[in-house]
């Protein structure tokens, strides 16, 4: 059977703010995206995921929904949305683009409508209850913290504070709470109510209609809630729950939602979701069962949260490789977005790492997702208290800083050099995509290199996964599909090592290194033996294949 495409794919995902302004106001927009689509099929990537890009009073910089079937204008009009989708297609690019279901905003006609009165039509749209009575061990006046309905927190504290806040805001007017598992101006979607499912349902064929290719689903597995809301247990109640709720009412409503891409013309259109779960198990349940398809991937985030060890990669591809793919799901690989710190910052800074995890991301059995700027090796910015504008703490404005285009003042964003979150570290001194275009060493050069390399064997895109012994911090595993076979090795240690490697000979097809950092692999591999720099990745493939491909 043909693999569906997203299983051979590689994502990159945009953040529309942070990538190019074409209009001169310091945000990035659609335009800024469609002029640089050559760039990114140079750099041979194949689908672009967009982040929000809706109408939104930005209260979470597009994750606030005040309209699903619309373009904000600060990011342009439907009509620059199609001139995208046309012009991506003409270049092979998909585009499947975010679907926030767990929440609108709060200025959302169906929100007005819903808090205007107790007997709107839309007032079952949310979650709405009642203040805790003194029989529920409510307390307090009305509205007070003592008779909030349960003892959920929402998502984010404030800044400088290091306490979730509560996940229930009273509404004077109407005297009842509603329920939101992230800001006060996100309020949850009651997902069960049918009108709300067949309203999502019309947003998604909105955008099917138009060419989208698929769907990222923002926190996909809080969909659904036990009616019931009950208070959690103790030991979980410091813990927001937008990172617990696992209802299993979710998988029903996904399943009726998944049917309608499959019975698109033309078909092949794809969900991705955002399952931020303890538990890679729990990850599994939302790809479906036979009887009732749902995701077809879902985000991993436990190996964005590991540090730089063998140890932990090991165990992390294990959980991914034993619970995921043993199931027959294909798994997901990240090491960055817009929610995180950049994976170069997370390793201490370190570019050798940074590039050595890249190699890893793009050789793991399963469908890597890449962060707009990860490919020039950018840290985050560093954000000065009177800058920062995310609502969350410590706050995610680093990553989300503006791609650095060129050397001029305003790094090829329009409006040049004020953009709306300040410019990362080094892009006054040659961290820039024209500038790393032209040295071969550069991190973009290593990217474009390792999706190259990716194209071409079948065994990295679709092969089985078989691990190597090693000795200390180090890890490495075989590829193989057919006669198409890659060996990759990581160190994490800051010293070489030395491992064994398979039947010979070898050849190095890509080294993390910089060419100036290695002058080992001039030709076959002469022992039965790999020396692997500190903080390097290789990927190594028979010496056979690869004088044949030279001599094409
Ligand atoms: C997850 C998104 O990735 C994040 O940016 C957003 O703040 C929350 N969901 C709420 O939509």
């Amino acid at each position: 059977m043909k693999r569906p495409w997203w299983e051979d794919a590689v994502f990159y995902q945009i953040y529309p703010r942070s990538f190019c302004d074409s209009t001169g106001n310091g945000i990035g927009d659609l335009d800024g995206i469609r002029a640089h689509l050559d760039h990114l099929s140079w750099l041979g990537v194949d689908a672009l995921w967009l982040s929000p890009f809706y109408p939104s009073p930005m209260a979470d910089f597009g994750y606030d929904v005040s309209d699903y079937c619309g373009v904000d204008p600060l990011f342009g009009t439907l009509e620059d949305f199609d001139r995208l989708l046309v012009d991506a297609h003409a270049r092979n690019l998909r585009v499947i683009v975010d679907w926030v279901p767990n929440h609108t905003s709060d200025a959302h006609p169906w929100f007005l409508q819903s808090r205007s009165s107790r007997h709107n039509p839309k007032r079952d749209w949310y979650w709405w209850r009642d203040d805790r009575s003194d029989d529920e061990g409510g307390f307090g006046a009305p509205g007070s913290a003592g008779r909030r309905p349960n003892n959920w927190l929402a998502a984010f504290p404030g800044v400088g504070k290091s306490d979730f806040p509560p996940a229930w805001t009273w509404d004077q007017e109407t005297g009842q709470w509603y329920l939101h598992l992230f800001l006060d101006h996100q309020p949850d979607l009651n997902c069960h109510h049918p009108e709300v499912q067949s309203a999502m349902a019309g947003v998604l064929r909105f955008w099917l209609d138009r060419g989208a290719d698929g769907f990222r689903v923002d926190v996909v597995h809080a969909i659904g809630k036990d009616p019931r809301l009950a208070d959690l247990p103790d030991d979980l109640a410091a813990i927001p729950m937008c990172a617990l709720n696992d209802d299993p009412s979710t998988h029903p409503i996904l399943a009726r939602l998944r049917q309608l891409l499959d019975g698109c013309q033309p078909p092949a259109r794809m969900m991705v979701g955002e399952t931020v779960l303890p538990s890679v198990a729990q990850i599994v349940a939302y790809y479906g069962s036979p009887d009732g398809k749902e995701l077809d991937l879902a985000f991993n985030f436990h190996p964005l949260r590991s540090p730089w060890s063998a140890r932990s990669w090991t165990r992390r591809i294990d959980e991914a490789e034993e619970l995921i793919g043993a199931s027959g799901a294909w798994p997901t690989w990240v090491l960055s977005n817009h929610d995180t710190s950049r994976h170069r910052t997370r390793y201490g800074g370190s570019e050798a790492r940074a590039r050595a995890a890249a190699v890893m991301l793009l050789t793991l059995r399963g469908t890597p997702f890449l962060y707009a700027g990860e490919e020039l090796g950018l840290e985050d910015a560093v954000v000065a208290p009177d800058r920062r504008v995310d609502p969350a703490w410590p706050g995610r404005d680093g990553c989300r800083a503006p791609l650095p285009w060129d050397a001029g003042p305003g790094h090829g964003w329009a409006g040049g050099p004020d953009a709306w979150l300040p410019w990362p570290p080094e892009a006054d001194s040659g961290r820039t995509v024209v500038e790393e275009m032209d040295d071969p060493d550069s991190t973009l050069n290593l990217y474009r290199s390792l999706l190259r390399a990716r194209r071409g064997s079948q065994a990295l895109r679709a092969g089985s996964f078989t691990w190597a012994a090693t000795d200390g911090d180090v890890l490495a595993y075989r590829r193989k599909q057919g006669r198409d076979v890659r060996f990759v090795a990581v160190n994490f240690s800051d010293s070489p090592s030395s491992l064994d490697l398979p039947p010979g000979p070898w050849e190095v097809e890509l080294s993390s290194a910089r060419a100036a950092a290695d002058s080992r692999w001039d030709g076959p591999s002469p022992s039965g033996r790999i020396e692997v720099g500190p903080d390097e990745a290789v990927i190594l493939r028979p010496a056979r294949a690869a004088q044949l491909d030279r001599g094409r």
